[in-house]
């Protein structure tokens, strides 16, 4: 199976590159990433020397590039992760949100219109649905309501995908996973920066009253997720995929606080997220009735996992923050042929 995944060097895509390598030999990846501030060669590089793997520097943006990519690899699926991902930075500055994860995600369904592939599997999220009120939980027929401009240009994105399905006939799937955790996240996201500011003994920011709810799921579980809808879901179909363990965020922050042995004095209460949503929640059903997929890994032993990995891996990230060792150049991989270009 020759795989093309986009955004194969930011936390999940690694994950998934790093898992779906590992467990099979039949699998041949084409990794498309810009490395943004996100993205990071060595997040693969354990898969680096593998003859089934290869990586090319494109922007998703860029038809010409993504094309020459299609028609060279001729990918039998593509599984699409690259967007831009965080919350935050998307409500300082929107329009690299509007023009990669919208026109980004455009440009690939073009491509493959032109090199048909058997599958095109868009990665979204649960914050397209907005905040749900408590006790009710999403599923895939709930409306769009998306609070923010990154869950807006996720939205955006699911839809023109659908729309792609019902005017091309392209096999699309589309998955909404909750909010993942686990090795190799940027520390912009919840758990890693309080993981990161717990060991550096800095302040732990909680928006607002930390009150909001959020599912958490161990991006492994993501990945096996991603695999078994791939292999098994149904062409057209939209998949929840929730890690069956809500908690407010609180909660969270006095988990990693105890995981890494520091006092609850570093918590310090920060002005709200402007449009914060309070509460996600999904509705599974339908991935684990079409695939046999379940959530495996417990939150205590997944953060715990975590944090044992951020206090293991002190340099990656100083390496992330510091903005190195994202090109070619900087890991003498080109020099040394280990990430052949398409
Ligand atoms: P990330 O920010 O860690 O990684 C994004 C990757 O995309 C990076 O490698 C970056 O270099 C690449 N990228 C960005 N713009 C690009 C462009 N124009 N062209 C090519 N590559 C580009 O993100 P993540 O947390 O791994 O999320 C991956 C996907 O999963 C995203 O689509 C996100 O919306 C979705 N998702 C994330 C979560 C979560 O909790 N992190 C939950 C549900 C869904
Ligand atoms: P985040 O990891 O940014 O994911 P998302 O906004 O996509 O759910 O944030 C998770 C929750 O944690 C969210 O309710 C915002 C909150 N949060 C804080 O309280 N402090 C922080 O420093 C960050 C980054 C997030």
């Amino acid at each position: 199976m020759r795989l093309l995944v986009t955004g194969g060097a930011g936390f999940i895509g690694s994950n998934f590159v790093r898992q779906a390598l590992r467990r099979s030999r039949q699998v041949e990846i084409l990794v498309l990433d810009l490395l943004t501030y996100a993205g990071n060669l060595e997040n693969l590089a354990p898969v680096a020397d593998l003859p089934t793997f290869r990586f090319s520097r494109v922007d998703i943006r860029d038809a010409a590039a993504v094309r020459d990519a299609f028609r060279s690899f001729r990918p039998e699926a593509v599984v699409h992760f690259a967007a831009e991902s965080h919350v935050d930075r998307s409500i300082h500055s929107p329009a690299e949100f509007v023009s990669t994860n919208v026109t980004g995600t455009g440009v690939l369904l073009e491509a493959a219109r032109e090199w048909p592939v058997g599958r095109f599997l868009h990665v979204s999220t649960d914050e397209v649905y907005g905040s749900i009120p408590a006790p009710h939980a999403a599923d895939e027929e709930r409306p769009l309501s998306p609070s923010n401009p990154y869950s807006a240009s996720k939205a955006g994105a699911d839809l023109l995908v659908s729309a792609y399905a019902k005017t091309h006939s392209l096999p699309v799937l589309i998955t909404r996973a909750s909010n993942n955790y686990g090795p190799y996240q940027f520390p912009e996201k919840l758990i890693p920066l309080m993981i990161t500011n717990a060991l550096a003994d800095k302040p732990l920011p909680v928006y607002g009253d930390g009150l909001q709810e959020r599912d958490w799921l161990h991006v492994h579980d993501h990945c096996r997720a991603i695999e078994a809808v791939l292999a098994a879901g149904r062409a057209g179909e939209t998949y929840n995929i929730g890690g069956e363990c809500s908690m407010q965020n609180i909660e969270v922050v006095r988990r990693v606080l105890d995981c890494c042995r520091k006092p609850a004095s570093l918590i310090e209460y920060v002005p709200d997220r402007p449009g914060h949503d309070r509460r996600y929640a999904l509705d599974s059903k339908k991935v684990k009735s079409d695939t046999g997929w379940e959530p495996s890994t417990s939150f205590d032993s997944g953060l715990w996992e975590t944090v044992r990995w951020f206090r293991d891996n002190p340099e990656w990230s100083a390496r992330v923050h510091s903005g190195e060792y994202r090109t070619f150049h900087d890991l003498n991989y080109s020099q040394r042929g280990e990430f052949p270009s398409v």
